[in-house]
């Protein structure tokens, strides 16, 4: 009897140690087939980021190569000694700014950054700043803006400038001053421009938006990037208020005029 119960003790051990090794194989192929959705998942996210970069680039590449309807700005970077090292790191971070701008809008502009020489303050800062900048789709030349185009066809914009600009077009060239200054200097760009004979303007601020009365500064000049910003979309919606809603922060004090239409 006694071993009856032994056998009977020794049998139930056995099965219960099959079911636990059972058990233990179907959790273990469960999480094996969860890490291989994930990883599935991880690489068609992985395959369509790089699908979605190489379009952005075919779409930028082809702006280089043909800018006849599109959009061409200029950053003039030759103003390095116009700025302390806080400002250059600023302006770098701004050029940042403006790339990923350009990469994100349905129709990119044609970028140059001119006077862009090697080993100065601006080229070292956005090469340590940003990634693969070597790659950038943008045109980057040393020469300046006017080794570079037609004086008819370069409009230099200016805070300072008399007239505003009325429309962007393909054809022209506008160049924004590579500048950060933190202690406004007034007219460096407009003079230089005037020197030159190149036609200067201003954007259309002060022509659409009032100051607000409750803000204690109040200004129209604008980081590099912002003003690209504005251009760009003035370029595709040709409209000056979605332009200034998308570019103009509200600290700048300003608000749209009573008689324009927001909506
Ligand atoms: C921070 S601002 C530098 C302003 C600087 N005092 C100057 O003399 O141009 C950087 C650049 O953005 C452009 N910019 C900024 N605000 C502008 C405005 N209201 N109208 C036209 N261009 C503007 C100009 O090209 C300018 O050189």
């Amino acid at each position: 009897k006694n071993e009856m119960r032994r056998l009977l003790k020794y049998e139930r051990k056995v099965e219960s140690k099959r079911i636990k090794r059972k058990k233990e194989h179907e959790r273990r192929r469960e999480r094996e087939k969860a890490m291989e959705k994930a990883s599935e998942i991880q690489l068609s996210r992985f395959a369509r980021s790089n699908l979605k970069r190489r379009e952005v680039d075919e779409k930028m590449e082809s702006v280089m190569r043909n800018d006849s309807h599109a959009l061409v700005v200029c950053v003039d970077l030759s103003w390095s000694h116009s700025m302390n090292d806080k400002e250059i790191n600023k302006l770098a971070s701004q050029l940042g700014r403006l790339y990923g701008s350009n990469r994100k809008a349905e129709a990119p502009a044609h970028v140059y950054f001119t006077g862009f020489k090697k080993g100065t303050l601006i080229w070292n800062e956005c090469h340590r700043k940003h990634n693969g900048f070597n790659e950038y789709k943008i045109s980057m030349t040393d020469k300046s803006p006017i080794e570079m185009f037609n004086n008819e066809n370069i409009i230099y914009l200016s805070p300072d400038a008399e007239t505003a600009l009325s429309n962007v077009e393909a054809g022209s060239v506008y160049v924004i001053g590579g500048l950060v200054d933190e202690t406004v200097c007034k007219k460096l760009t407009l003079d230089a421009a005037t020197e030159h004979g190149i036609c200067t303007r201003r954007l259309p601020v002060k022509e659409f938006m009032k100051k607000s009365g409750r803000h204690k500064n109040y200004s129209t000049v604008f980081a590099v990037n912002q003003v690209f910003d504005i251009l760009l979309k003035y370029h595709s919606a040709k409209d000056w208020v979605e332009a200034f809603k998308l570019g103009v922060p509200p600290r700048k004090g300003y608000v749209f005029n009573d008689d324009v239409i927001t909506s």
